[in-house]
């Protein structure tokens, strides 16, 4: 019903926090996206990112991402507005405004209309950009990464076509639905209504790269197309290469090639980032590029679709939900390198799940 009287500082650490406090902070180092740039444009937006809520506005000078709550009574600036100078955003209380530094300009309750407003009467607000039409914020002064290198996405060359998957949200970790996405055994078990090969699930050991920004692999795959045939079609088997390209902690380009049958060259890339809503939900942004002519948005966007329903409610269903960090917790096989590298690195790396770890 309260909240404590003595003004120790406020825990930066949310409320309901659903991570371990050391796990919360240094995850809070990294950005991660939480909407596209196309989604604010003259209204505030609210987002949550590790249990945090957070509303993003555009005004005049740029983009400002702040803690969701106005600093007179708590009231979500996400369900205000913009004021009409596109200056400040506006709480729906009491309307007290704030500017794009998240400092309050305006009280329009009091009779003095030039008070002069303490300069620390601010918002919480975050570091926040926006690159490859995403909106990222990280949560701490410092990031401890930079944002992943996709210099495809932003050359932006007329031969590849450019698709922005509507967001999917996931009953799942993070770190779950990342080491899924770079999971290359379940390809012929999960994605049978799609690529996958049932009768090929061999998968050859791959050599792992650790990189400044992560760790690269690549093997060859042998896919079963589906979707883009008739029903009565023979499904047509084609080799594939897939490279992995990932960044910590939770951001992949999947890079994936193949030559026709009248030697043509075609290849696409899924840029995957899955960003933590809480420890157990995440917010999937993907972006598809592709040089196959002819290629539409509306088809990929049907096919990727496709392929992420089939993913979900297999991740959904991994218990424990939380990613284990012990190596011992669970089996693993050949296949399974890029993972068993991946909880190495959250462990040694960046020291997450230290408190599983010491209980
Ligand atoms: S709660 Fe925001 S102005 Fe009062
Ligand atoms: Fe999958």
């Amino acid at each position: 019903m309260f909240t404590s009287s003595d003004d120790r500082a406020v825990c930066e650490v949310p409320r309901r926090c659903t991570f371990s406090e050391s796990d919360w902070h240094i995850l809070a180092s990294f950005w991660h996206p939480v909407m596209f740039s196309a989604e604010v444009e003259d209204k505030p937006v609210g987002a949550r990112l590790m249990d945090v809520n957070i509303v993003v506005y555009r005004t005049a000078t740029g983009i400002t991402a702040a803690r969701d709550l106005c600093i007179h009574r708590g009231a979500a600036l996400s369900l205000g507005w913009m004021d009409d100078e596109r200056e400040n955003v506006v709480c729906p209380m009491h309307g007290l405004h704030y500017d794009h530094e998240g400092r309050c300009t305006k009280i329009p309750s009091l009779c003095d209309r030039s008070p002069n407003i303490p300069d620390k009467m601010r918002l919480t607000t975050y570091q926040v950009c926006e690159r490859y039409g995403l909106v990222w914020v990280c949560l701490k002064p410092e990031a401890i990464r930079p944002l992943p290198e996709w210099p495809l996405l932003e050359e932006a060359s007329p031969d590849w076509l450019t698709i922005q998957m509507p967001k999917g949200m996931w009953q799942a970790s993070a770190s779950r639905h990342c080491e899924n996405f770079n999971d290359f055994a379940h390809l012929s078990w999960v994605h049978v209504q799609t690529f996958g090969n049932r009768l090929r699930p061999e998968i050859p050991i791959y050599k792992l790269e650790k990189t400044e920004a992560g760790l690269n692999f690549k093997t060859p795959y042998t896919e079963v197309e589906r979707m883009f045939f008739d029903a009565d079609d023979e499904a047509k088997e084609r080799q594939v290469q897939y490279s992995h390209f990932f960044t910590y902690p939770f951001a992949t380009d999947l890079m994936l090639e193949h030559h026709t049958e009248e030697g043509e060259y075609l290849a696409s890339h899924i840029y995957d980032i899955g960003s933590p809503i809480s420890a157990n939900e995440t917010a999937i942004f993907q972006l598809i590029q592709t040089n196959i002519p002819g290629a539409t948005a509306e088809d990929y966007i049907a096919y990727q679709s496709k392929v992420n329903e089939e993913d979900a409610p297999i991740v959904e269903s991994q218990h424990p939900e939380e990613l284990p960090l012990n190596l011992a917790a669970e089996l693993h096989i050949p296949a399974d390198r890029f993972s068993v590298q991946y909880r190495k690195d959250l462990v040694k790396v960046f020291g997450l799940g230290k408190s599983e770890m010491t209980a």
